[in-house]
């Protein structure tokens, strides 16, 4: 069986650009490895990613939105990441199901049970061994994304970019939450320091689990 890591944060906090120096170090330390994300991942998931991340969907209602998450996320799971931990991958994805709890429970303020039965039902018996939370500052990480955002020319994918600054900060804090609730599985990463520095960190982390076999849940 692989190693399965997740990166969470708040928008712009860097976990993209962490998360491929990762890739990056593990490839060199000789790891088969699987980069991924959600929602999308797939061809089935990546559709469902446009139609929830598109900010001309102002109509989209939040359990709505809660469904499509947990579509994309059966799918991904069964197409992609089972398959690869099967075969002994180390599977980075980034964001998985704390994304939901932090997103649609603290900050759309679905109820908790909804959210974890949904999950629940999404992910079978898949957990994240490691979940590493860049926390990051929210005004920094809003400016950050939306200036990204207005420099590329791909899809807008803003649809929560767009959101008031109170949404992303009970989102903050609903990350804390969920690593203060699991300390195991959780590393909090502050996204002050340099991009370098950062990645020292994650990786001295991330070898030690994989060195050790350390799981959250077996
Ligand atoms: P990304 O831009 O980091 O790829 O994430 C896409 C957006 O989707 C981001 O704003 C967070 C949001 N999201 C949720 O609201 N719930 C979820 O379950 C996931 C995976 C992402």
């Amino acid at each position: 069986m692989g190693f399965f890591i997740t990166f969470e944060g708040i928008e712009g906090c860097g976990k993209t650009t962490q998360i491929r120096n990762l890739a990056d170090t593990l490839t060199a330390a000789g790891h088969t490895i699987l980069l991924t994300r959600e929602p999308g991942g797939c061809m089935i998931a990546d559709k469902i990613r446009s139609i929830l991340l598109d900010a001309d969907n102002h109509e989209m209602q939040p359990l709505t939105e809660l469904l499509l998450y947990a579509a994309a996320r059966a799918q991904h799971l069964a197409e992609v990441v089972v398959p690869a931990l099967e075969s002994g991958s180390i599977v980075l994805c980034d964001r998985f199901s704390d994304a939901t709890i932090a997103y649609q429970h603290y900050g759309r303020c679905i109820d908790r049970r909804t959210i974890d039965d949904l999950n629940r039902l999404a992910c079978q018996s898949t957990r994240p061994d490691l979940t590493i939370l860049i926390d990051c500052d929210v005004s920094t990480g809003l400016a950050r994304a939306k200036s990204r955002i207005a420099a590329g020319s791909g899809p807008r994918e803003e649809r929560f970019e767009l959101e008031e600054i109170s949404f992303h900060q009970r989102v903050r804090n609903g990350y804390l939450d969920l690593a203060a609730s699991e300390p195991h599985r959780f590393v909090t990463i502050s996204a002050d320091g340099s991009v370098a520095e950062i990645s020292r960190t994650i990786a001295v982390q991330v070898l030690g689990r994989i060195k050790d076999g350390s799981r959250a849940v077996c």
